[in-house]
């Protein structure tokens, strides 16, 4: 029989991402409202192993909406990936009579989360605090918003200087292993090229487009690149660049941890609100080993076995209107 959830652990894991805070505040003061224990565990999966918890009250959340970071930090557990390490975890929870966790995070945390749900008896809920977007099951994570805000600010001020010296820019953003930052920036900005993992850039088409738009003195041109792009980064792409257009005056800028600070904008703190509330709902409800997603702006709820399993897909229709509206 399920056991009635009546303590709530809250932890963040992986990168960070601007509106986790806004989550940790929500699932805090839903659990508070619904007589329920609330206590933070600090550096993510690290705090649980090495028993970092800290319990938490209503005023413990007071003034951290509108900050970036997270107050309970984020770590990437080597430890918790080691069977030992999940059960020194599980006995720390145990002590403290946690019988609840609410985990935020990207695909990473939540392998750890599949995995510890599957070994023990305690429910786990998933939030997806990512700027990457990659996780299937919502059109959202909290953090991507913001993110993707950031990387368009910078890279129009970057078209400033570049259409003052006619110049092409390459400006690699990030995302490791998913292209969404640099595909809605990219858009965003105007970007003649769009870089991305999940699909294969072919280069020389690339240059051959670029090469026409020199003969034709169209100068200014933006190349966005996701850090994970098959080609080898911005640094790689450059190069290419300037080796085939000697005579255009080529630059790079990576715009690098900018892209994972700052005040959430107000789409992220609004979906943190209403997935924290969610996450302290499900676990009063029974629904157990899920991650709270947001599809067509209603919440939907993926079993977090499912959620690791499968990678948010990249419409090709959205690599064909780059190409149409650079021309
Ligand atoms: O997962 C978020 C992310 O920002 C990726 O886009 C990026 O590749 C990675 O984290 C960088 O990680 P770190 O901060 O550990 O260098």
């Amino acid at each position: 029989m399920k056991q009635k959830v009546t303590k709530i652990g809250v932890l963040t894991s992986g990168g960070d991402s601007p509106g986790m805070n806004a989550a940790i505040r929500a699932v805090v003061r839903t659990g508070i409202y619904n007589g329920m224990e609330m206590y933070g565990i600090m550096r993510g999966y690290s705090g649980m192993v090495e028993n970092d918890i800290v319990k938490l009250e209503s005023r413990s959340v007071a003034n951290i909406i509108q900050r970036g970071g997270t107050v309970l930090k984020t770590a990437r557990s080597k430890e918790f990936f080691t069977p030992e390490g999940r059960q020194k975890a599980y006995n720390n929870l145990k002590k403290l009579g946690i019988n609840g966790l609410v985990v935020i995070g990207g695909d990473g945390s939540f392998r750890g989360a599949q995995i510890f749900s599957n070994e023990f008896d305690i429910p786990v809920i998933g939030l997806p605090g990512t700027i990457d977007k990659d996780i299937a099951g919502t059109d959202f994570t909290i953090g991507f918003d913001t993110a993707v805000n950031t990387a368009v600010e910078a890279i129009d001020k970057i078209r400033d200087t570049a259409d003052a010296h006619d110049r092409l820019f390459v400006i690699e953003v990030m995302g490791r292993d998913a292209g969404y930052i640099a595909l809605h920036s990219g858009i965003a900005t105007g970007a003649e090229n769009i870089l991305i993992p999940e699909k294969k850039t072919d280069v020389e088409q690339m240059v051959a487009g670029l090469q026409e738009k020199e003969k034709r003195k169209k100068l200014v041109n933006l190349v966005v690149v996701a850090e994970g792009d098959g080609v080898g980064g911005g640094e790689e792409v450059a190069k290419i660049i300037k080796e085939k257009l000697p005579n255009q005056e080529v630059r790079l800028c990576i715009l690098g941890h900018i892209q994972r600070g700052g005040a959430p904008t107000c789409i992220d703190r609004v979906i943190a609100s209403r997935m924290g509330y969610h996450a302290v709902e499900c676990l009063m409800e029974g629904r157990y080993n899920v991650f709270v997603g947001i599809v067509n702006n209603r919440m939907c709820y993926t079993p977090i076995d499912e959620a690791v399993k499968k990678k948010q897909k990249i419409n090709d229709e959205w690599m064909k209107i780059v190409k149409i509206l650079s021309s």
